[in-house]
């Protein structure tokens, strides 16, 4: 098999060595780490397709893989045979100033891609942390939000077309470049945020918008979670549709200084009291100072109404981006303190509070801390809790528990499991808390109709 798969995209794109085995292992979920049989770099959809045909004629698993930043072990080749690295699918084909559409391979970075398009004067919003490594296609596939998703709206918002190879190797394009379609079933909408289990992707058709000129960065600062959590519903009531709406517990902003510093040697301030338990970082945008000002005024006489004591306003560009750059490495912060287990919980916003509350009340009763973070504008907050001491056994066993009864509260709350890093293996056991048998089934015949073998991404999802 090795003997074919070197025949079809060449020796030196076929990886067999034990160190690359092992790289190919990880993605950044937690501590997991499956050693897939061989690795291959494909250089075009034609490859993807016979490789496709080759392993689903032979039962070979393949698990597709983009920028390895899973958080949820979307690229872990659980059942070992095939990792299908699109690394090499690295080119953005076009960029269309006339109609706003831009075309790219799935390997393109999404920094790389939204920095393209600035150039241009255009807009792609959905910013996930990790934009400087991802793919856009593990974007994609995940339908990825980030801290624009609560103004511009995620990943999926954007995706007008694909080109997509299925586990049989027939390619498709799912959809056509138009910004309305009623012409049959949804099957761009349906394969975004599959997380690979359905087809891999080659090609994606994104509309784009105009690049707002302007933009201005507060931060707030609370005296409990829950006053956070409560400003930000007064924010939308008073009429304000910020660009940006981030929670940040005082520990996430702590540990990632100190992370900026001793890991990256950059220090970077943030106003920060001793009576603060948590701020949000506030954007708005346009292409107008003046209303930006005002909208912002209006939100300052909200937060007023909540105690707060004062605002920071980030005014230049090294001010916001200090403030960006604190939020971003959040993550990687916090899992370089402890290893962690990363939730993505989303709730109707107005059910924040009693949410904040519930997890801090179950981190008690079942002997975790937890480090709370995240896009509270959409109602989605990131949970990590923290294994610091505690015991292995323990860790895999009555913690878990723990993190059930968060998401079953997450499901009483009218919320879901993932709001934007999918589920992958690591949210897997908890789908019947919030889907029901009978979706289930749906998408299990979804699955089957698409991937008959199931050699692509098994054991994901359901
Ligand atoms: C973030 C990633 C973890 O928001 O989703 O930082
Ligand atoms: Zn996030």
């Amino acid at each position: 098999m090795i003997a074919e798969f070197q025949r079809l995209i060449g020796a030196e794109f076929v990886l067999t060595d034990d160190e690359a085995r092992f790289r190919y292992s990880k993605d950044h979920t937690e501590d997991y780490s499956f050693l897939p049989d061989v690795v291959l770099k494909p250089a075009n959809t034609e490859q993807v397709s016979q490789i496709l045909r080759f392993c689903n004629a032979h039962h070979i698993p393949v698990t597709p893989r983009g920028g390895g930043t899973s958080l949820s072990g979307g690229a872990l080749p659980v059942r070992k045979g095939v990792v299908l690295s699109m690394e090499r699918f690295n080119r953005i084909l076009d960029i269309d100033t006339l109609n706003l559409q831009a075309t790219v391979e799935t390997g393109v970075i999404t920094e790389v891609f939204q920095e393209a398009v600035k150039e241009k004067g255009l807009f792609y919003p959905p910013d996930p942390a990790s934009k400087g490594s991802c793919f856009i296609g593990g974007n994609v596939a995940h339908n990825s939000g980030g801290p624009k998703a609560v103004k511009y709206g995620v990943t999926r918002d954007y995706i007008l077309n694909m080109e997509v190879v299925l586990p049989t190797g027939e390619i498709i394009w799912t959809g056509a470049n138009v910004l309305k379609n009623s012409t049959g079933y949804n099957l761009t909408q349906l394969i975004a945020g599959s997380e690979g289990t359905l087809g891999v992707i080659t090609k994606i058709v994104f509309k784009l918008r105009p690049l707002p000129t302007r933009s201005m960065v507060l931060l707030a600062s609370f005296k409990s979670n829950e006053e956070a959590m409560r400003a930000i519903s007064a924010i939308y009531l008073a009429g304000i549709t910020p660009s940006g709406m981030e929670f940040m517990e005082r520990e996430a902003i702590e540990r990632t200084t100190d992370y900026l510093q001793r890991h990256l040697h950059q220090k970077v301030s943030v106003p920060l009291k001793e009576e603060t338990a948590a701020q949000l970082i506030i954007e708005l945008d346009g292409n107008d100072d003046e209303i930006i000002l005002k909208d912002a005024e209006r939100i300052v006489s909200v937060l007023d109404t909540f105690g707060i004591e004062d605002v920071f306003y980030a005014n230049s560009q090294t001010e916001k981006d200090e403030l960006w750059k604190v939020r971003r490495h959040i993550s990687p912060a916090v899992n370089a303190y402890s290893l962690t287990k990363a939730e993505d919980v989303v709730v109707p916003r107005g059910n924040l509070p009693a949410l904040i509350t519930a997890i801090k009340n179950i981190g008690q009763a079942y002997g975790f801390r937890s480090v709370c973070y995240g896009h509270a504008g959409d109602g989605n907050l990131h949970v990590n809790v923290m294994k610091e001491n505690i015991p292995d056994a323990l860790w895999n066993s009555k913690i878990n528990e723990g993190i059930g009864e968060i998401f079953k509260e997450v499901v009483r709350l009218g919320g879901m499991l993932s709001g934007e890093h999918g589920i992958g293996i690591a949210k897997k056991p908890y789908m019947p808390l919030a889907v029901g048998q009978t979706n289930l089934n749906l998408m299990r015949a979804i699955k089957a109709a698409f991937d008959p073998n199931g050699i692509l991404n098994p054991d994901k999802i359901f």
